[in-house]
């Protein structure tokens, strides 16, 4: 399944799993009593989204979004726009956003910017992997799994030009390899 420019597993299915299994009672304690919404950033996020909420034992509703930046590749470009919106009305929610990676920062800053002129009691943000080395813009998750250098991961929902999605664990990426 693997293709010479996938060159090595950075995460592996057990470290992810194990990882998840933090995440997700952490968010059940800090949320309990409460009631939650929590919000799939599409596409590259669906993976981990769908084994994280299995392990929240929380009342939960799910929602999903997608944000489309202008540009390709591997970078994203300054200008992010919604592309298909929620459908609930998060006021006075408790919500949190689940992306797989925070690189730039610029999606989530975009996004959460605009998810809070809807008034949510709380918004947080759950991240899979967070690149801090290639911060432009000031952000940080609330709950993260990995930290990792500065690498193009694909695998476990992220991809490469559409591709890599269905692999199990997060690997890197290496264009010019053969
Ligand atoms: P940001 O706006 O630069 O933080 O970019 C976030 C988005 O860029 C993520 O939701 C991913 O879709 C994409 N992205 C950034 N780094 C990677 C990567 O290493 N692999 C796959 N997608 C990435
Ligand atoms: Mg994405």
């Amino acid at each position: 399944m693997y293709d010479k420019k996938v060159e090595k597993v950075l995460i592996t299915r057990e470290q992810i799993e194990k990882r998840t299994d933090e995440l997700a009672k952490r968010i059940s304690e800090d949320y309990k009593g409460k009631r939650l919404i929590m919000i799939c950033v599409l596409t590259g996020a669906m993976v981990f989204f769908a084994d994280l909420i299995r392990k929240i034992d929380v009342p939960l509703e799910v929602d999903t979004i997608v944000a489309s930046s202008y540009g390709s590749g591997t970078t994203t470009s300054g200008s992010v726009r919604i592309s298909k919106d929620i459908k609930y009305d998060i006021s006075g929610k408790s919500v949190i956003l689940v992306e797989d990676i925070i690189d730039t920062g610029v999606t989530l800053k975009t996004l959460t910017k605009m998810l809070m002129t809807r008034a949510p009691e709380s918004l947080r943000v759950c991240a899979l992997l967070d690149k801090p080395s290639r911060r432009k813009v000031d952000f940080e998750g609330d709950y993260v799994g990995f930290s990792i250098p500065d690498e193009f991961v694909v695998g476990y929902g992220l991809d490469y030009a559409e591709q890599y999605r269905n692999l199990p664990e997060v690997c890197i990426y290496r264009p010019d390899g053969e």
